[in-house]
């Protein structure tokens, strides 16, 4: 079946790549060919910039001399013999070879060698992901379907390709109910037993729990993030954590809280680009645990120690956090409770004290006292005979308390302040 039109949806740059790709696999007598995600949602006529490109030959020799030709920056991943190319610092390129697997034990990571484009079609998760399309000059944008995968698309189905596929590879738990609340799809009758025994079998210890959880925070980011752990819950999946991590009414209402507060952050113009909200839904889930518990599940999971840090704070500032109420502290107390937080941990804090008097204190730090900046500078300090470090650092922390307290100033009343307060 000829899909040129189906590349053709993709964006214009892409496509350039993807011609200049193939016709350099052309001189190098290698197939080459689109494959994975980008093919399935371009099936289903949905964006997708993730570029994964398999060619029947070494992948990391493939990229070098293209790499070189058109200056493009190469990072290689020897272990996985994998490759991926950026152009022009924006389209990322991922490249590897075609490749069987095999499992020795369930869940470990496969024994790869290498094998056909047909090796590496029946080794992934579910039919759907199965599909490429040829970017070799002779069949340009050929659909190559050996598994019926376009037939599972029309029939928005979801299906791996044996009974064992869950437990090789028990992050395809995960994957199915992410693609199937995703796609809105449904998952084959044929699936749905082994995706229950693995479930029920606990198939997770297979694989490392933060391999397992890499695969759980892409739920996490998800849009529908919801749906997919009322899923998760109802199959019982959502144990790998421990058994006393349940997805309650409460939790689900935190989570859209979630929502709604980043709705009121844009239309504050609060920058979120750094906030790793799969991160807030983390610590929603995890936060009726004790500290201790906590402790371990965050280190179970491999996260990382800036992250594991911001959880545990989460849990520790608590009772600190719920102390702050309009009424009985000053802007400046609730600027010095809150100013070191990380964005995660505030919005965290804003959803847990919804209706409460912090939720106040936390959005007025938000809208105005975090943003109050001193006109008076170090060098005023020095020129006013204020010259060690240590006691400028001092007297400009207590100005910024007090401007913040008082609302706007200008440079020339935080000057009499200074004098008012008898710092000089
Ligand atoms: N894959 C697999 N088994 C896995 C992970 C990935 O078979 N456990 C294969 C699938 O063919 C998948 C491809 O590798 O399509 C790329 O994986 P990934 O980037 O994780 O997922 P996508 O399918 O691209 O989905 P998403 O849109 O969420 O990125």
């Amino acid at each position: 079946m000829m899909t040129g039109s189906l590349l053709d949806r993709l964006p214009q740059e892409i496509l350039r790549l993807l011609r200049l790709i193939g016709s350099y696999a052309d001189q190098r007598r290698v197939s080459c060919y689109l494959i994975g995600g980008v093919v399935r949602d371009l099936l289903l006529g949905r964006d997708n910039l993730d570029i994964d490109i398999v060619v029947e030959s070494d992948a990391v020799e493939f990229c070098k001399p293209l790499a070189q030709r058109y200056q493009t920056a190469l990072t290689v991943y020897p272990r996985f013999k994998t490759a991926t190319l950026t152009w022009d610092h924006r389209f990322v390129v991922d490249f590897s070879s075609t490749r069987k697997e095999a499992y020795p034990t369930p869940g470990a990571l496969p024994v790869v060698v290498e094998g056909t484009l047909k090796d590496d079609i029946f080794r992934r998760d579910f039919t759907i992901n199965a599909m490429a399309i040829s970017l070799n000059q002779d069949n340009y944008g050929t659909l190559v379907d050996m598994c019926r995968g376009q037939d599972d698309i029309r029939s928005r189905t979801i299906r791996v390709f044996h009974a064992k596929s869950f437990e090789d590879d028990p992050t395809r738990i995960l994957r199915a109910i992410r693609f199937q609340e995703r796609y809105q799809f449904q998952i084959a009758e044929e699936t749905r037993e082994p995706l229950r025994q693995a479930v029920e079998g606990k198939f997770w210890q297979y694989v490392s729990a933060g391999r397992y959880f890499e695969e759980f925070k892409k739920i996490l980011k998800e849009p529908n993030v919801l749906c997919c752990l009322d899923r998760l819950q109802d199959v019982g999946g959502l144990s790998f954590f421990s058994k006393e991590i349940v997805w309650t009414p409460a939790k689900k209402d935190h989570f859209k809280r979630v929502q709604t507060i980043l709705l009121w952050m844009q239309e504050q113009g609060i920058d979120r680009t750094a906030l790793a909200v799969w991160l807030v839904y983390l610590m929603i889930l995890i936060s009726d645990q004790p500290i201790e518990k906590v402790q371990d599940i965050v280190n179970r999971l491999s996260l990382s120690r800036h992250d594991s840090r911001k959880i545990i704070s989460c849990k520790l500032e608590q009772e600190i956090v719920k102390r702050l109420d309009m009424n009985c502290v000053k802007p400046s107390q609730v600027y010095n409770v809150l100013k070191s937080m990380s964005a995660e941990e505030i919005l965290f804090f804003l959803v847990k004290t919804h209706g409460q008097p912090p939720e106040m204190c936390i959005q007025n730090f938000l809208t105005q006292y975090r943003n109050v900046h001193l006109c008076t500078r170090g060098e005023d300090l020095m020129r006013l005979g204020i010259c060690d470090g240590k006691r400028i650092g001092a007297t400009l922390q207590i100005l910024l308390e007090r401007k913040i307290d008082a609302g706007a100033m200008t440079k020339e009343q935080e000057l009499s302040l200074l004098q008012e307060m008898d710092f000089i």
